[in-house]
């Protein structure tokens, strides 16, 4: 039987979503885990552990109030000039409080970047709306003491699941075009990894930027042509799409903060995770 460990009070913003709640079901039975939905859905409605919030029309203080959690991981989407307002409150109350942070954040830091790999303490520089919004609230994260946060940049992330994988098996199965975008070399993750070096970093009280993307890159079109080919389907429609003529590199190495061997991952392992 799973043993609740006293350490810690984890609310997870964004606990409805796909990789928010992948989080709660690892967390839960270890940790006093509450989190957030925004959408009204009946099981959440129903979980005292979930609270109801819109990050455009609440103050996240409330819940903190509420929660008074020692880690707090942001896995929220919605109105980013409304996240990072959120996220200003949330900094304002760990200055006062004993209070972690573990923020998923995104290969797109670097999608400015496009003729290498990236790794933990490379200069962020972002082109889209997206990345500049995470590197702005990555930057407001590390004006805190060091030990209080942990950034975590994740590439694509897939699994059983996923609402990518979930797309891919709708366009098979209304005859649509799948894109793919043959210049694009990324690494991957999944869902199931993702939570488990989650656990990790919480139970070893873990700090810093983290890269937590598979160890090899794959070309965006052969992987997508992979995940078709494991979900069985043949005579897929694919659509290539040339954003630029050369190739472009949109994947986050770990180079300083490597987990332990069994936390680290290749492409094969997303692949293998589709058929089980
Ligand atoms: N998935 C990936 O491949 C990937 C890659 C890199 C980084 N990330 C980052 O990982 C995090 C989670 O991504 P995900 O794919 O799991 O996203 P997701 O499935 O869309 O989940 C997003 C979560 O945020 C909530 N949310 C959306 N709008 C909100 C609003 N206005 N107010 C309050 N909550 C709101 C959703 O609530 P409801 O569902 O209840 O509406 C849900 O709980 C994001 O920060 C994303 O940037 C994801």
């Amino acid at each position: 039987m799973k043993k609740v460990e006293n350490k810690h009070t984890i609310l997870i913003l964004g606990a409805s979503g796909f990789i928010g709640y992948a989080i709660y079901k690892e967390l839960c039975g270890y940790f006093r885990t509450f989190g957030t939905y925004r959408t009204p859905k009946k099981e959440f409605k129903k979980n005292h552990h979930f609270f109801h919030y819109n990050v455009e029309e609440d103050d996240v203080f409330e819940i903190l109030n509420i929660v008074k959690p020692t880690i707090i991981i942001s896995t929220l989407r919605g109105d980013f000039s409304a996240q990072v307002i959120a996220h200003t409150h949330i900094v304002d109350y760990m200055k006062s409080h004993k209070c972690k942070m573990l923020f998923l954040s995104s290969a797109n830091v670097f999608d400015g970047y496009s003729k290498y790999p990236s790794y933990e303490n490379d200069k962020t520089y972002s082109n889209s709306v997206y990345g500049h919004f995470k590197i702005k609230i990555e930057n407001m994260l590390m004006r805190l003491p060091k030990k209080q946060v942990a950034i975590l940049r994740l590439p694509m992330v897939l699994g059983k699941h996923a609402p990518r994988v979930e797309e891919i098996k709708l366009l098979l199965k209304e005859k649509e075009p799948i894109e793919v975008f043959p210049n694009l070399i990324m690494n991957v993750t999944s869902d199931l990894k993702v939570t488990q070096q989650i656990h990790y970093i919480i139970n070893r009280n873990k700090s810093g930027i983290y890269h937590l993307g598979s160890q090899d890159l794959v070309h965006h079109e052969s992987f997508i042509e992979e995940i078709i080919a494991s979900l069985g389907a043949k005579n897929a429609i694919i659509k290539r799409v040339y954003t630029t003529n050369d190739d472009r590199y949109l994947a986050v190495l770990p180079k300083e903060h490597l987990l332990p061997k069994h936390l680290q991952l290749q492409s094969k392992d997303v692949l293998k995770e589709l058929l089980q």
